[in-house]
């Protein structure tokens, strides 16, 4: 489990695989990088995978996030003090917020985006971030309630939920409020680069809406809806995710710069 220093904390990450793409995957609020396990380890004969806790999440230090814009210099930080040179920048829910700032505000660093369970805009349920201060358990709760399918086992659900639970409250909070003040709407199509979009089709917190929206103005964009999903769909139906990123990354051609 390595870490390294990113604007003076200690940053965890876990990587798999070697080539000549490198991804970066960035967890969406109150996750880590064991959002990532099936990519982890279903990429690593395809490109050099990079997944990181944010900071104040999984193992990394810190008191987690304060905007989407600062969360994305802290993974463009990150992907400088790796050496990782161009990646694509991969970003689940608020990762994929974190994500699409990250590709707009450092295109030089970004080979492609891929934008998992996410959208241009992402207000919050009220009730959520009530809850947080109210009865953390029943936040967490209501989140994974709303966000697996129901056609998900209860044992996924469980682990989803003891995982998020052991995010830090004002952590899950901070990354609430981030994603509540995150609307790029009139700006995401300035991406051009290579997109993978993914949504699963029963995702109630950042429904198939939202992937049509990025769809129609990304121009150089791919949708992929994953039937039997919602908004934790990599890790829902984890081999359609897998080889849906698995085909994306073939289509990139060409070095790391
Ligand atoms: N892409 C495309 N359309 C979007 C969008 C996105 N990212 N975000 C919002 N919109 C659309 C909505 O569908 C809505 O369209 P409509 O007027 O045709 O119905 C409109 O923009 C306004 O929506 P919104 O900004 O979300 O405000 P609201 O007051 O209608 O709803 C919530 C607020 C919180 C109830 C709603 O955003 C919601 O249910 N969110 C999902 C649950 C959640 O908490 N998700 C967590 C995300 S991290």
């Amino acid at each position: 489990m390595p870490t390294i220093t990113v604007h003076g904390s200690a940053i965890h990450y876990e990587t798999s695989g070697t080539g000549r793409v490198a991804l970066c995957l960035v967890h969406g609020a109150g996750g880590s990088t064991e959002v990532w396990r099936a990519q982890l380890d279903g990429l690593a004969g395809a490109a050099r995978v990079v997944a990181l806790d944010l900071p104040g999440h999984g193992q990394s230090a810190g008191d987690g996030i304060a905007s989407i814009d600062q969360a994305a210099d802290t993974v463009r930080a990150f992907v400088e003090a790796l050496g990782l040179g161009r990646v694509v920048i991969g970003g689940h829910s608020m990762g994929g917020a974190i994500s699409q700032t990250f590709a707009l505000r450092a295109p030089e660093h970004t080979a492609g985006v891929i934008l998992v369970g996410t959208g241009a805009r992402l207000r919050v349920l009220p009730k959520i971030i009530e809850l947080i201060d109210q009865d953390y358990p029943a936040a967490v709760r209501l989140v994974v309630d709303l966000g697996v399918a129901a056609v998900a086992s209860p044992r996924l659900k469980q682990s989803i939920y003891e995982q998020t639970l052991r995010t830090p409250p004002r952590v899950l909070d901070g990354d609430f409020r981030a994603c509540d003040r995150f609307d790029i709407m009139p700006r995401v199509g300035e991406i051009r680069l290579p997109t993978l979009i993914v949504t699963g089709i029963d995702d109630q917190l950042t429904p198939p809406k939202y992937a049509e929206f990025l769809r129609s103005r990304l121009p150089a964009a791919r949708l992929v809806i994953v039937p039997g999903a919602g908004h934790y769909v990599q890790m829902e139906r984890p081999d359609e995710v897998t080889l849906a990123f698995h085909e994306f990354l073939a289509t990139l051609a060409g070095p790391r710069a």
